[in-house]
Order: C-alpha cells, then structure tokens, then sequence
C-alpha cells in the first residue's frame, strides 16, 4: 500500500548531463554547421535543466564577446575581454563558477532573475574562440559536476570550430 503514495525516484544532476551529453551526440553527429551546433547545445541543455534560464555562446571577434546561439532573454551583444563573468573567463582560459551574480565585480545583468552563473571558455589549439555561459535562477547551482559535465559539452562542439 505505501507504495501507492511513492514519488519516482528524482534524477541526480550528474544523470541528467550523461543522458544530455547521449543525446548530444547524436544531435551533434547531423551535421559540422557550426551555429546549427551551438543552437540545438543550448537548446538542450535549457530544456534538460529547469533551473536554468539562460543558456548560450558568446563568440569571440575582433577580440570582443559577440552573443551567439543561446536560449533564454535576449542579452547584451557584446562583451569586452576581461568583462563581465565570460570576459574573465575568456581571458583566464579557466571555467569560472559565481555562486552569487550580485557579489562579482563587474557582473553584466542581462536578466534580472539570474542569480548564479558558470562560463565555460572555448579553447582551439590554445585560443579562446568563445564561451558557454549558464545563468541559473537559484543562488549556488553550480558546482564540480557541473564544471565536469559542461567541459564535456564545450570539448563536443569545440570540433565544430574550424
Ligand atoms: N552575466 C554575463 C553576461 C551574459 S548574460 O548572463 C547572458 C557576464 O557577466 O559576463
């Protein structure tokens, strides 16, 4: 009888992003399009997660941070190197994970209910070429596996960049 009123088992975090990078895969496998890539990488990844409300590229030119592909409100077009949380990240070659937007230096606003943020930078044979940016409406969603898992997107559609 308890078992009746049993919930399914809720889905740990790190089991959505093997399922998420699965269907990558072979989203990916379609085609080389580069901006066909990135669309449908942050299509999924918005869908898969609910707490996230922005997710996108922003791609490097003329050594500037120009938005690309992304899902969520529009946002700011450009982003110097060094600025913001993807500027940092772009120029530091590190992913960068900011548990509370309202406490970084510097922080771009580009949607008022984003409260914790991860940037992901784009490295081809040493370069920066852009960023994946998640925005998360929850303080603090950000944590290793999600640095470990979103290398793993960023190291799938890198192969893109040509
Ligand atoms: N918050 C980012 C700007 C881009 S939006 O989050 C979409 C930043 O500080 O670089």
């Amino acid at each position: 009888m308890d078992q009746i009123f049993e919930h399914p088992p809720v889905r740990g975090r790190a089991e959505v992003y093997r399922e998420t990078l699965r269907q990558l895969e072979s989203l990916l496998a379609d085609d080389d399009n580069l901006i066909a890539s990135l669309a449908n990488t942050a299509a999924l990844l918005k869908l898969n997660f609910n707490s996230f409300s922005w997710v996108g590229f922003y791609l490097e030119s003329q050594g500037d941070l120009i938005v690309g592909p992304f899902q969520g409100k529009p946002a700011c077009v450009r982003i110097r190197w060094g600025k913001g949380v993807c500027g940092v990240a772009a120029e530091s070659k590190q992913t960068l994970i900011v548990p509370d937007v309202g406490s970084f230096p510097g922080h771009i606003a580009c949607d008022p209910l984003s409260r914790s943020e991860i940037v992901v930078p784009i490295q081809v044979e040493g370069r920066v070429v852009g960023v994946l940016d998640v925005d998360s409406q929850h303080l603090a969603d950000f944590n290793e596996t999600d640095r470990t898992y979103l290398e793993k997107v960023v190291e799938m559609v890198k192969l893109k960049f040509k």
